[in-house]
């Protein structure tokens, strides 16, 4: 059992974050390719932090590029350069390193353009929309002469990094079960609405799922063996239609994953509710871990994180309320997108961090991928042997042998 009481270690993440803001001497020099939503909660979270400098943004959509100035004229600063292409950003003297906040479907190319710079890049997840790109993707990471990471945030969320300190700490002994759920409104708009149309997302489980099989994955400390899911479309943008198009995303699942060390997991997806609900259940040998996550796209109704750890004489054990305090949970994603770019920053510095690497971001889709390929089979995929029937071998690239 750690020694430090669940609140003492959420106070201890913040105060560790907070002493690696505004650090004096050199900033590196960040550049913002695409500064659409998930751009711009970059954008602020790069200024609140105050550990980098931004001295360009990218963007085809000149209303994105307009809104990502307005962050810096609301804080009295004056606007980073903007750039035409990301190959220009990328071999700018000026900038030290690249974030690409594109759509899912852009990010290999966008990938590739910037890739002859050799500079530090961080990437949004999914790193792509196919299994071969992000296959391609991650092993051009491989090679990389410099760091780069994928934007897998979620497991930097209050009540995920206690449970995941719970867990390392043995709380509740071997994992045996994970069981995951999000409950949450439809995807927003986005520029040119890419994310209703599977083409451009790589279908819902890959584009916003990924997140969950991410910490499934992590929890289980084991490679997926098999995946089952049922889902489809039930309420969502069903008649939604742009340029002739029908949109074709998936609004709610099922799926079921096998680990080849034995530990099961679960996900379900419900993408029709009003509010936002998460919930992590972990059973151990000794025990459950649980958590929760309430929160909310209607103003005023300000987010909760939760955790339980139910083994006999934990402090924990009737439940702690572990939300960060507010100006970090304001911070982008409940407060994770400070500590992921945190790791970014010390990934700069030479560190080895928990950020998420590019090995970490192709299994996440690899499982998601699975998944939609069971609901359309209404069939159990066995990993190993779907892999193999595309060609892909990501085995190679894990270090794991046959
Ligand atoms: N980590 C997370 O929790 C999280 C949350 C939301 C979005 N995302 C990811 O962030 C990325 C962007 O999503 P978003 O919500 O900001 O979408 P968005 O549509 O709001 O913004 C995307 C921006 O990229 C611009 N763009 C498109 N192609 C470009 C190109 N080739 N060069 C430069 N700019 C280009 C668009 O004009 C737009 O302004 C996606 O990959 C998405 O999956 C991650």
């Amino acid at each position: 059992m750690t020694e430090l009481s669940i609140l003492e270690q959420r106070d201890a993440l913040v105060a560790e974050l907070q002493g690696r803001m505004s650090l004096a001497g050199e900033k590196p020099r960040y550049g913002v390719i695409g500064t659409g939503m998930m751009g711009r909660e970059h954008l602020r979270a790069i200024l609140q932090l105050d550990q980098a400098v931004i001295t360009g943004i990218c963007d085809s959509h000149p209303e994105s590029l307009a809104l990502a100035e307005a962050e810096f004229a609301v804080r009295g600063l004056a606007p980073p350069t903007r750039f035409a292409s990301a190959e220009a950003m990328a071999l700018a003297e000026q900038v030290d390193a690249l974030f690409i906040c594109t759509p899912n479907f852009t990010h290999r190319a966008v990938f590739d353009q910037v890739a002859p710079s050799g500079k530090p890049v961080f990437l949004e997840k999914p790193m792509a929309t196919t299994l071969a790109d992000a296959l391609y993707v991650a092993e051009q990471c491989r090679h990389y002469p410099a760091p780069i990471q994928v934007g897998m945030q979620y497991r930097f969320k209050s009540q995920y990094q206690l449970a995941l300190n719970a867990l390392a700490a043995g709380d509740i002994g071997a994992v045996h079960m994970i069981s995951l759920c999000e409950y949450r409104p439809p995807f927003l708009g986005k520029v040119n609405e890419w994310n209703k149309f599977t083409e451009y997302s790589g279908g819902t489980l890959v584009e916003k799922c990924c997140h969950y099989f991410d910490l499934l994955n992590r929890i289980a400390g084991s490679l997926p063996a098999r995946v089952y899911a049922s889902g489809g479309r039930a309420v969502n943008f069903l008649d939604f239609e742009r340029e002739g198009k029908r949109s074709d995303i998936d609004d709610h699942a099922m799926v079921i994953v096998e680990y080849e060390n034995g530990i099961r997991g679960q996900f379900t997806l419900n993408m029709f509710a009003r509010e936002l609900y998460e919930e992590l259940i972990v059973g151990g040998a000794h025990g459950m871990i649980r958590t929760t996550e309430h929160a909310s796209f209607q103003p005023d109704r300000p987010s909760r994180a939760h955790i339980r750890i139910e083994v006999a004489d934990h402090e924990a054990y009737d439940g702690v309320d572990c939300t960060f305090p507010e100006d970090i949970e304001l911070g982008g994603h409940y407060g994770s997108t400070l500590f992921e770019h945190d790791r970014f920053y010390r990934r700069l510095q030479g560190e080895q961090t928990d950020g998420a690497t590019c090995d970490e971001g192709l299994w996440a889709i690899i499982v998601a991928a699975m998944a939609q390929d069971s609901i359309r089979a209404g069939t159990v995929i066995d990993v190993r042997t779907a892999l193999a029937e595309q060609g892909l071998d990501p085995y190679r690239l894990s270090g794991v042998s046959e």
